[in-house]
Order: C-alpha cells, then structure tokens, then sequence
C-alpha cells in the first residue's frame, strides 16, 4: 500500500524531526505506512533577504505572514486524489477523535499548514478545506498542532498499533473515557489493586470497566457522556424496531 501523506509546511521544519524517529509514531514513518515531507515557506522567498512576514496594513503591533512564500511552498508539493488541506489556527473548528477518523478513512495526505508570529494574510485562508484548532488556547504557532494532528491520524492507520494495542474500542468518535487500569504489584504504598480485577471473572470485570467507564465520564465530561447517551438511546431504538 502507498504511505498516507504528510505534508508540512512550515518557517520551524526541525520541529518535526522527533517525530520520524521516535516511538509509535516514528516506527510508522521507517516502516512506510505514512510518509512526513516538510516544506519552509522561506525557501520559496525571491529576495535577498528570505522575507516571510511584514507589516500588516492599516498599521498595528507584530508581524504578517506574507502570502507568496506559503503559496509558493504549497505549489510545491505534489497533490494525491485524496488529499485534505488544514490550516492550524485558535480560530478553527475544534478537534476532535472524528476528525482524525475521518482523515485517516477517507484521505490519503494532508497538508497541514503551520501559522506562525501574530497572524497571517487572510488570502492564505483559500489554500485550506478546512481550518483546525486544538483547543481554547494561543500557541505561537500551528507547528504543536499539527504535531497533534500527525500524531493522532497515523495512530489510526493500518499496521502503526499491534493487534494488542487495537482501537476497536474507538470505532466511533463519541467515546466513553477509559477504564481504570493496573498492573502488579496488588498492594503498593497503601493502594490496593480492586480485588475484582485479581478475581479472574472475565464477566464481572468486564460489567466492572463498562459501569467505571461511565461513570468516570459522567463526573468528568457530563458533555460526553451526553452525546454516548443519545447514540445508546438510538441504537436501542432501531434494536426494538
Ligand atoms: N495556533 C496557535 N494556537 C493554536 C491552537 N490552539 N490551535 C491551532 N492552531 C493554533
């Protein structure tokens, strides 16, 4: 099968170098299930000094980026039939396990571009299908997001987790959280392990996760545990039908 695509584009592309050599992730790249290219807007520039920003019109504090070197490195990179643009900004639609379920099925490359300093030229918006956030929260650029992103999406493809580690669990985006887990010693600093888990009941410790896993998310994430509830509700419903 051909590697799923990434594309960067980015003014900081050593940042992803941890990326192609360490762990899951990284035996994902030397394996060649997915593919990493990186691509710095500033070796798309024309002058002398490889400007990439300048000073925003109508005045104001900080820097823009300039759109010629970005489109430019965007130009550059070779368009499979799949592909998907995302551009990182705080002002995206916020990620979620959806998202990178949906670009891991029906894609096969994205091009993620990174913003970087205070802002970019607005005309850099046409280049993206769609644009990203990972959360309420100002970064100084997109790169950590799109670390996040890579991250997540090349979890999903076939072959980078070990039949052990499978997602089945995670078939659709509105998970419960997980269950609490342990492993030996039973007895450590005062904390025991719950006996059901040592009892060798497969049926009750099953019953024993699902009920932890439930109400872990209704403590901490009464919005997930909302959106579980209607799709259990619905799938009963077409049950009994
Ligand atoms: N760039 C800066 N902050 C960001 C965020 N929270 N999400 C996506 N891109 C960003």
């Amino acid at each position: 099968m051909e590697p799923y695509c990434l594309d960067v584009v980015t003014l900081v592309p050593q940042v992803f170098d941890s990326l192609r050599s360490l762990g899951v992730i990284g035996r994902a790249f030397s394996s060649r299930i997915a593919e990493l290219n990186v691509y710095n807007p500033r070796d798309f520039t024309k002058d002398t000094y490889r400007k990439v920003d300048d000073e925003p019109y109508g005045g104001g504090v900080g820097m823009v980026l300039k759109p010629e070197p970005i489109f430019a490195a965007f130009d550059s990179i070779s368009i499979k039939s799949r592909t998907r643009t995302l551009l990182m900004t705080p002002q995206g639609k916020p990620l979620d396990q959806g998202d990178l379920l949906r670009w891991s099925k029906e894609h096969d490359q994205l091009i993620l571009l990174c913003g970087q300093y205070e802002g970019f030229d607005e005309r850099i918006r046409t280049l993206a299908d769609e644009e990203v956030s990972i959360g309420d929260f100002v970064l100084t650029g997109g790169e950590l997001p799109a670390m996040v992103i890579i991250n997540g999406v090349v979890r999903l493809l076939q072959g980078t987790l070990g039949a052990q580690e499978s997602i089945l669990d995670e078939s659709h985006s509105e998970f419960l959280l997980e269950h609490p887990q342990y492993t030996r010693p039973a007895f450590f600093r005062g904390m025991e392990v719950p006996e059901i888990l040592r009892s060798g009941d497969h049926g009750a410790i099953a019953q024993w996760r699902a009920e932890q896993s439930k109400n872990r998310t209704k403590t901490r994430r009464l919005d997930l545990y909302s959106r579980w509830l209607e799709k259990e509700s619905s799938s009963q419903e077409k049950k009994d039908k």
